[in-house]
């Protein structure tokens, strides 16, 4: 099996502004710090991120062109091993959206499903310019415990291993 595993910290804090209501149980500050895995499987014979768009572009790099687009339903766990406690999943879709470098349009749901978060989501989007150690994405929004936050996203690349 040739199975392509990136892995990505994602440290996220979701600030609800204000509380809509007595439904949401946030944090005295009304802030949530998470934590968590994201593991983006692009080959092997169960891939979480399957390219849906072959971009018509010019290639930016051999084999990645502009216009790439990738659907994903990733999973987020509790530790960088993919069978760690699930929190999540990533629903979404990245796009090759540079002319000049690998750099991804994001735009992607969160869906949480552990604990008090369980059926909340987050709505992320960003610009992640991979060639960064640490690249910053948004959140503009959310639903459940997280309706109306706002918020960032620093994502890191942890691992990336073919197994
Ligand atoms: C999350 O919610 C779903 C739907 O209500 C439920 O089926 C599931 O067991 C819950 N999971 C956890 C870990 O609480």
């Amino acid at each position: 099996m040739a199975s392509s595993l990136l892995f990505v910290v994602v440290l996220l804090a979701a600030l609800s502004s204000p509380p809509p209501s007595a439904v949401l149980a946030a944090d005295d500050d009304g802030t949530t710090h998470l934590h968590f895995f994201m593991h983006d499987v692009v080959t092997g014979s169960n891939p979480t991120a399957v390219q849906v768009i072959k971009g018509a572009g010019s290639s930016v790099v051999p084999g990645l062109a502009f216009g790439d687009t990738t659907v994903i339903d990733d999973a987020l766990t509790e530790t960088s091993s993919p069978t760690s406690a699930a929190v999540g999943r990533a629903q979404g879709f990245y796009m090759m959206s540079s002319q000049s470098g690998i750099v991804l349009m994001v735009c992607a749901n969160l869906l949480l499903t552990a604990g008090d978060h369980n059926g909340s989501t987050l709505a992320v989007v960003g610009r992640d310019d991979v060639a960064a150690d640490v690249r910053e994405l948004s959140v503009v929004g959310g639903t459940g415990r997280f309706r109306m936050a706002t918020g960032y996203v620093p994502v890191e690349d942890v691992q990336h291993e073919r197994a």
